[in-house]
Parts: C-alpha cells; structure tokens; sequence
C-alpha cells in the first residue's frame, strides 16, 4: 500500500512512538487522525504536523472504551474522507512482582488485581477496539485495502516484573496472527512490531547508570530511536505480501 495518500489513526499519538509514527506518516504523504487522553500533548502534536504534506489533526480518546473507540473511528473516517488502517500504539506501565516477600516484615505483598487491570485494558483491549471498530467500519464501506499494526514489545517473551504488560504484549502478537487470517479475504492486513527499548519519554526519565545497565545485554549496545520503530511499521504498510506477523526491533537483545 502507498503510504501517500493513504488515511491512519494512529492511537497515543501525543508522545513517543506514536507521535514518531503520526508526524512520519504524514511527513510520508499520509493524512493522520491520532488520538490519546492527554490534551496539551495532542495540541503540540497537531501544531508540529501542521505544515507537513498530510493533515495531522488530533482527538480525544480513551482506547480502553468501547464507545469512544467507536466515536474515534467514525469521526476520523468523516473527517479524513476515508479510512485505510490503525496503528494500536497507545500502551501504559504498571510494574510488579507477582508477589514478593518483604524481607524484614515477612509481609506478602501481592500484584494488584488494579494494576493487573489497568494495563490489560489499555494495552491488550484497547487493541482488540481499535482492530475490531477499524475493521468493522472497513466492512461497512466497502473492506480494503486496509492495514492493523499493534506495537507489541520484547516483553511478550516474559519480563519479570511485568506479568500484565507481557501478556498484553503477547496476546496482541496472537490477534495479529489469528487477524491475519480472518481479515485478508476482505483485503485488510495485519503487522506487528515488537520493539526493545527505545527513546521514549519513559526512558529520558530513567538515571544515565540504570540505563547503561539496560543496555548492557543489547548485542548493539544502545537503546533503538523512534525513527527505527517506524521503519518496521512503514514495511508492514508498504508491503502487500506481508501479513499476520511480527517483526522485532530490539537490536538483537533476548530477554
Ligand atoms: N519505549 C519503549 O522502550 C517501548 C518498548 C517496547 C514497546 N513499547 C510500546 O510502544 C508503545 C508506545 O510507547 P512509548 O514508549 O512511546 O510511551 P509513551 O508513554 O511516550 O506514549 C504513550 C502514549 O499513549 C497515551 N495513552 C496512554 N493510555 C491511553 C489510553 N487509554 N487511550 C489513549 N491514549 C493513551 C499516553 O498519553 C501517551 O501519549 C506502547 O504500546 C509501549 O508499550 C515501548
């Protein structure tokens, strides 16, 4: 599929990875409805996309509702006259061991059935939404060509530590197989991308000797850049014999 002249979503598009994709794709040719919870970062997003060659234009909303997933899908499509896939970027963090023992109380303290929640809904159903609303409108209008790519990460292995955002991470993997197949006969496709660590805001935060501990183990010894992520998501687009699977980009780190 040409990039140019193509419509996305692009969901948490007001920072990191998906601010990356949304400016890319448009800077690329396409017209971009990015959507995400925090307001301000959506105005500065929408005022750097605005002299790109395609439209950036920003929305509210929560990818974990069922209704505002709907509403965001409609309301990109009427705007940006069409529609011809998502990018299921928007992802959050809520670490912790499943349970742990405190060494001088000897209390256990166990994995919060919130935290557990709240990653599991953003992460893992607010893909299922983007994919199933942007499908179904497809389906509406006439099926494709259309394009599903949900941003997985090296933790879908098993990070410790992360037993929510792992199996968020792995079960978008398995959609993405199981999308391929149901979804080519109405000519949409599907891709993940499976990203080791890169520079987000997340890790601009983190302290220069706990990231040098993180990259310690990476074959290529440094952190990947947004840029790098979205030329794995710009393949997948590009690529019309490319479907159901996921490419990793993590600089040859194994988990
Ligand atoms: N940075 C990394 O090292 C890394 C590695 C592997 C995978 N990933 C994944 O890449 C994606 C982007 O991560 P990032 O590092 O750019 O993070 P980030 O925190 O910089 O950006 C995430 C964006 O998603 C938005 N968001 C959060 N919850 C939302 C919701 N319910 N609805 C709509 N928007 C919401 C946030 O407001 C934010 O703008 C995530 O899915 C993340 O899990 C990141």
């Amino acid at each position: 599929m040409d990039i140019k002249g193509s419509k996305f979503i692009v969901t948490g598009g007001a920072s990191g990875m998906g601010r990356q994709f949304t400016l890319s794709l448009a800077r690329d040719g396409a017209d971009v409805a990015f959507c995400d919870m925090n307001q301000d970062g959506i105005k500065a997003v929408e005022a750097e996309g605005a002299e790109l060659p395609g439209k950036v234009l920003g929305f509210l909303c929560d990818v974990s509702k069922e209704d505002q997933v709907h509403q965001l899908v409609a309301d990109a499509a009427a705007t940006l006259g069409g529609l011809n896939g998502i990018i299921n970027n928007a992802g959050i963090i809520r670490d912790g061991l499943l349970v742990r023992k405190d060494r001088e109380t000897g209390a256990i303290k166990k994995l919060s059935l919130k935290k557990w929640q709240a990653v599991i809904d953003v992460n893992l159903t607010g893909v299922f939404l983007g994919a199933r609303e942007y499908a179904a409108w497809a389906l509406e209008n006439g099926g494709g060509p259309g394009v599903i790519v949900s941003i997985s990460s090296i933790s879908r292995h098993g990070n410790m530590g992360q037993s929510n955002y792992s199996a968020a991470k792995a079960g978008l993997v398995a959609m993405t197989k199981l999308w391929g197949g149901e979804l080519a006969r109405y000519g949409i496709r599907t891709g993940a991308i499976a990203p080791g660590f890169t520079r987000t805001p997340i890790l601009e935060g983190m302290p220069p000797a706990m990231l040098e501990k993180m990259v310690k183990p990476v074959p290529l010894r440094r952190i990947g850049e947004p840029e790098e992520m979205y030329k794995a998501v710009k393949f997948i687009i590009d690529n019309d014999y490319f479907t159901g699977r996921v490419i990793d980009v993590d600089g040859g780190l194994v988990l």
